[in-house]
């Protein structure tokens, strides 16, 4: 793994959408595999950015989002389809065809996950998979206990996650108690995963996915096995991390990010 420090979110942000927008240069047609969440906010306000300023195409992009909530609707202003519309799929030219969300109200579930697979498999894999993790170290929304190998399924919420995620509810007592995710052995599938987490309360989660065992009641460890997982920090996030000072000396003498940082023409 990589674990890349950076003094706030925004310099994460902005240095993997620089590494997105390379992808995308090399590849037009790349399948980004995208979160929701309060982490990949400023990361989809800079692809926007990118988009009006520079030109960034998503034209021939396909999206898949991790999960959505069971029994809301997209239009419900809580769902991760409107999430994704507001910050992200409304300001692009992103074909409205090629974003994928799991549908929170498919009338066969079962069979609709089968189908989010497919569609998956079906667009050539995920080219690379943003995350974010959870304070309790989910990744999409397999909570701890989640089989390393999983698959597209039905989980229930923990009450921490329902609570930490209530602040996109009007009520916290309306936050859906059941989603579907991706599983972990889909998301380990992706070519490349990005993990962001900002802040300190997150600390703790980071430090046992990163430097902890591998174990399912830290979902986010499993990516130890990623052959391509890099991870954007910010001071806050990697607070409890031993290694610190190794990382910090690997990222400053890494020729991809400085040749990145050449390419890219910016102040990253
Ligand atoms: C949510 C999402 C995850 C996200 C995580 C962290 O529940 N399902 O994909 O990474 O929890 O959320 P936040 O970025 O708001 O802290």
């Amino acid at each position: 793994m990589e674990i890349i420090i950076q003094p706030d979110a925004a310099q994460s942000a902005r240095l993997v959408a620089a590494f997105i927008a390379r992808a995308m240069r090399r590849k037009p047609d790349l399948v980004l595999g995208l979160a929701t969440g309060s982490t990949p906010v400023p990361l989809y306000r800079e692809l926007i950015r990118r988009h009006r300023e520079d030109g960034l195409d998503f034209s021939r992009v396909t999206a898949f989002n991790l999960d959505e909530y069971l029994g809301i609707g997209p239009d419900h202003p809580g769902s991760y389809r409107r999430f994704m519309q507001v910050q992200l799929f409304d300001h692009i030219n992103l074909s409205p065809g090629h974003t994928h969300l799991p549908d929170g109200l498919a009338p066969d579930v079962e069979a609709h996950c089968r189908h989010y697979e497919a569609q998956i498999r079906a667009s050539g894999g995920i080219d690379i998979q943003v995350l974010g993790i959870g304070s309790d170290g989910h990744i999409g929304f397999n909570e701890p206990s989640s089989s390393l190998a999983s698959r597209t399924r039905t989980k229930t919420l923990t009450s921490r996650t329902r609570r930490d995620n209530a602040r996109f509810f009007e009520n916290p007592a309306d936050v859906p108690v059941e989603c579907i995710t991706m599983g972990i052995g889909t998301i380990m599938e992706s070519r490349i995963c990005l993990l962001l987490a900002a802040g300190e309360r997150k600390a703790e989660a980071v430090a046992g996915a990163l430097e902890g065992p591998i174990t399912a009641m830290n979902p986010a460890s499993a990516l130890q096995l990623h052959p391509d997982t890099r991870v954007f920090l910010d001071e806050a996030a990697a607070g409890k991390l031993k290694m610190r000072a190794y990382y910090d000396e690997v990222f400053a003498r890494d020729v991809f990010w400085n040749k990145l940082r050449q390419e890219d023409g910016r102040t990253l």
